[in-house]
């Protein structure tokens, strides 16, 4: 029997693997008709027990460009977790009646637990305030597409860093590649926790702390700007307080390079204000994009199709 490959963490992938699918995902986007089969009796389901825009709506027209079917909720209180049922229950449930899980669970750790239970793949569609491995893909092909190089760049991460679970998995796979370099802004209560600087320090990852997205910004590649996130705060107060400590406006790019990109996992609140869309700079909604193509190659990859 083969063993099913999850997808739980960016570190359950290799560099090679990554970059393979980096490689697939272009060439669907300038070959699309030629993947337009390959999941044809296939079967996506989307269980998302926390809410969603982008994640499951790229999964969802990701297999169905694949020629594949979808089937799923997007909504935990649409579900039988409502009468108390358990995510390995659900998971197992769910393998009979698809091919492959992607997954999003406000619980950090879920994906683990569902993982030891399942029968067919299952992809992490964030947990919590933990991981996202596949926004991490997404951020890369767009990296790749935008800059043509994961090497010799200098990272701005820009707002939570602390609950910020698309941060800690595009430091987790930049940190691969030589001479990147991470700016770390953000307000003193929403730094990046501790073990990820551990980690960064191991591999001999340069990175710096700076609280003024001003100070940062004529030094940067790439300004990855984040929300604050109101669901991941026990205080409301604290939230309120938090919630507008960096605005990115036209006038604050003023100084950056003429060739950095701006990034943003989305959803955004106030931290990028609607002015900065039309600069040539901003990737965040190609990045949105860029989402639908590497899931593409992720369902393939880990679907043993491609
Ligand atoms: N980037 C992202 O995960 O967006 P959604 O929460 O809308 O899926």
């Amino acid at each position: 029997m083969n063993e099913i490959r999850n997808l739980i963490n960016i570190t359950d992938l290799s560099t090679e693997e990554i970059e393979h699918l980096v490689t697939v995902a272009d060439d669907i986007m300038a070959h699309p008709e030629a993947y337009q089969d390959m999941c044809a009796h296939k079967k996506l389901a989307t269980l998302f027990f926390e809410p969603s825009t982008r994640t499951r709506l790229s999964f969802t027209a990701a297999m169905m460009d694949l020629g594949g079917n979808v089937l799923g909720f997007a909504d935990a209180n649409s579900s039988s977790a409502t009468k108390g049922e358990s995510v390995a229950d659900t998971v197992t449930m769910a393998g009979c009646y698809a091919d492959i899980i992607a997954m999003r669970h406000p619980k950090e750790g879920a994906p683990v637990v569902a993982a030891r239970r399942t029968t067919v793949p299952i992809i992490n569609a964030g947990d919590g305030g933990h991981f996202h491995p596949t926004q991490t893909l997404t951020d890369l092909l767009t990296i790749h597409r935008k800059k043509s190089r994961f090497s010799h760049l200098t990272i701005g991460l820009c707002g939570d860093l602390m609950f910020g679970r698309t941060v800690h998995s595009l430091i987790e796979a930049m940190s691969r590649y030589e001479d990147v370099h991470f700016i770390l802004i953000s307000p003193p209560e929403l730094r990046l926790p501790d073990y990820m600087k551990e980690m960064m320090d191991q591999k001999g990852v340069l990175w710096e702390e700076c609280e003024k997205l001003e100070d940062a910004i004529p030094k940067l590649d790439i300004l990855y700007m984040t929300r604050v996130q109101k669901e991941r705060f026990f205080n409301e107060a604290d939230y309120i307080r938090l919630k507008d400590s960096y605005i990115l406006t036209r006038k604050k790019l003023g100084p950056a390079k003429a060739d950095m990109i701006i990034m943003h996992p989305l959803p955004r609140v106030n931290e990028i204000q609607v002015e900065v869309d039309d600069d040539p700079r901003a990737c965040y909604f190609y990045q949105a994009l860029c989402g639908k193509y590497i899931r593409m190659a992720l369902i393939l990859y880990l679907l043993g199709l491609k």
